[in-house]
């Protein structure tokens, strides 16, 4: 596999709460690097812009708005299989059935209010990736 980036947001719930440094230490304690880290506010065409894979379903309306109704904290992660992992990390999209210790089972209140994003595969990390961070900023 070898090193990889993957694009996380510590979405408005988690941020609100006020999850964001537990939730930082866990990406350390699990040798994630930031690479680069933006806290935004989006829009809700911003939300739309980076969910488009998921318009047209039945959660896009919701999700969309729950993810411009805040701030979030928008960041690339490095490391040694850096997707799979994250995603391991994160546990499964519904809080209900990730697996103890995983950062949705610990601070996720339901399905959509999950606290965290992680891409789902390296090409979905790139496009990610370059929607937030211009070339230029990442070091
Ligand atoms: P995320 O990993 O950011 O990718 C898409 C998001 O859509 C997901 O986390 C959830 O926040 C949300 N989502 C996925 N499936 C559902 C669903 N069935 N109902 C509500 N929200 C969902």
């Amino acid at each position: 596999m070898g090193i990889e980036r993957t694009l996380t947001i510590i979405k408005p719930d988690a941020v609100e709460a006020g999850h964001v440094g537990d939730i930082i230490k866990i990406f350390e304690a699990n040798q994630f690097k930031i690479v680069a880290a933006r806290l935004v506010s989006l829009t809700k065409k911003e939300a739309e812009g980076f969910y488009a894979v998921h318009r047209g379903k039945g959660f896009f309306e919701s999700l969309t708005h729950f993810m411009s109704s805040g701030r979030a904290l928008v960041m690339v992660l490095e490391g040694e299989s850096a997707v799979a992992r994250l995603r391991e990390v994160m546990g499964a999209t519904n809080p209900a059935d990730a697996a103890p210790g995983t950062l949705r089972k610990l601070y996720a209140a339901n399905i959509e209010r999950n606290a965290v994003h992680g891409s789902d595969a390296p090409e979905t990390a790139a496009f990610e990736i370059a929607y937030f961070f211009p070339g230029i900023e990442l070091v």
